[in-house]
């Protein structure tokens, strides 16, 4: 039985029967008030919501069919379950005329009537889940597949839409997590250069050389190995943008040509003896620090202030949980395949309590999760995650129920080890500093390995 925090509404001119009614539902556990007449009836329904209400048709006064009527004035989302006397098939298509959700005949069984009665409930609470969502998605701020309710992140979304048509170059900040990709792909998207690419590169995957000959191209020849010139993602990328993705860990030599192509505009491909003018808008994300890494000397100072044009700095969710519902409606529609799946006010709540160390990324992982792990279509918090006590990875119960889930198939190693990569940055929600240093490699392997699994739009070969 559902417990309903809104009382069952009963009226019947007939005392003994309405008294039976009601004692009946209340035993079912529901709170129940009593009406006499549909007079009585309206007057209370304006001074109280009620869950669903169940009426006699004919009595003295007002009928049934008039209270439908008038309650659907007062109270639209109030379904009305009309008893109407067996064989009087006129008032009974004049009850669903007038809009009563249902009707019963007279005599009927207790569970004919609590049937009725359970049906109008559900469809009371689908109604309103359906208008919860609805006012969710019309307050949310979007821009594309950027979302947030927050003052900052409506701050963000007005920025892009400036920003959007100039090519000054961005630097986006915020911890691991918090949406700097999502952030770049949407200024891109939805600005002037739209229709030219959107190129990200990771700066961490590549050493050094490689990532020079990636961005610049090469020519032929160029070194051992360059058999054919290529050409770079600069150029590629002209007319449109590249997205420089953790930009704090670019080496000081490619740092030094990189800032050179701010300046001059034009590129020079490893062992080419001519430049190339590109027009490209960089975006740089980091989610170091990078005035203490300025203050180290390990990031120049003249390449930060190029970068840095128009600085776009993502908070922490914990520091935005106005953000929260908004986005778990949206990896919701992301992750559930088409199923009709929701989730409970008691869940959101607690979702927006939570620290989210792994900022959004920790969230959706938690979703996507809830939402396999659920036979249901709402998810409780049951299926979350309990507070506070996050599985160890490394515990002999996970490899366990790792172990388990291999169960009969036919796992190469390398697919195990791609899994139990992927539980651990799940737990870690996407950290991948602490991810790395469970699995005991450094993050740069760390990431050619989630590389691996997953191709970016893009991304180098
Ligand atoms: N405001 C937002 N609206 C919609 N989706 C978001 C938002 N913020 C984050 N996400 C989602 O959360 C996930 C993580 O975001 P993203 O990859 O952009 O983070 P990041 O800051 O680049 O993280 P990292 O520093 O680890 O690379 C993505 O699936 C992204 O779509
Ligand atoms: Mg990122």
């Amino acid at each position: 039985m559902t417990p309903n925090a809104r009382p069952l509404l009963v009226v019947d001119d007939d005392d003994a029967m309405r008294q039976m009614l009601a004692s009946f539902f209340r035993d079912n556990g529901h709170l129940v008030e009593e009406a006499a007449s549909a007079d009585i009836a309206l007057e209370r329904a304006r001074d109280v919501e009620f869950d669903a209400v169940l009426s006699d048709v004919r009595m003295p006064g007002r009928s049934g069919v008039e209270l439908v009527g008038e309650l659907r004035r007062i109270r639209p989302g109030t379904p009305v379950v009309l008893m109407t006397a067996f064989g009087s098939i006129d008032s009974a298509v004049d009850a669903m005329r007038a809009g009563a959700f249902d009707y019963i005949t007279k005599p009927f069984e207790p569970e004919a009537v609590r049937l009725a009665v359970e049906r109008a409930l559900a469809y009371r609470s689908l109604e309103e889940e359906n208008r919860r969502l609805r006012r969710a998605v019309e307050k949310t701020a979007k821009l594309g597949d950027l979302i947030g309710e927050s003052p900052a992140m409506g701050e963000i979304i007005a920025l892009l839409k400036k920003v959007g048509l100039g090519r000054s170059s961005v630097l986006i900040t915020g911890e691991s997590g918090t949406g700097k990709e999502v952030v770049a792909r949407t200024l891109h998207y939805h600005g002037s250069r739209s229709r030219k690419p959107f190129i990200p590169i990771n700066c961490t995957a590549l050493p050094e050389g490689l990532l020079e000959s990636e961005l610049f191209g090469h020519a032929r020849g160029a070194f051992t190995g360059a058999h054919v010139s290529k050409v770079g993602l600069f150029e590629k990328a002209d007319g449109g943008t590249l997205f420089l993705d953790e930009i704090g860990d670019m080496g000081a030599g490619l740092q030094a040509k990189l800032l050179r192509v701010l300046q001059d505009g034009e590129i020079r491909p490893v062992g080419a003896n001519h430049s190339v003018k590109v027009d490209v808008r960089i975006v740089a994300a980091t989610n170091q620090d990078l005035d203490a890494e300025l203050a180290a000397g390990n990031f120049r100072e003249d390449l930060y202030y190029r970068l840095n044009v128009i600085p776009i700095h993502i908070p922490p969710l914990r520091e935005r949980p106005e953000d929260i519902s908004a986005l778990v409606f949206a990896f919701l529609h992301k992750h559930s395949s088409g199923r009709n799946a929701t989730i409970s006010r008691d869940a959101i709540q607690w979702l927006e309590r939570q620290p989210w160390k792994g900022n959004a990324r920790e969230l959706e992982n938690v979703i996507e999760r809830a939402l396999a792990l659920t036979d249901t279509d709402e998810i409780g918090v049951a299926d979350l995650p309990t507070a506070g006590s996050g599985p160890d990875p490394t515990s002999v119960a996970n490899l366990e129920a790792l172990l388990q889930k291999v169960g009969q198939a036919q796992f190469t190693l390398l697919e195990l080890e791609n899994r139990y990569t992927a539980q651990v940055l799940e737990m870690t929600g996407g950290n991948k500093v602490q991810a790395a240093r469970i699995l005991g490699i450094d993050r740069k392997t760390l990431y050619r390995r989630t590389q691996r699994r997953s191709k970016g739009d893009e991304s180098p070969s």
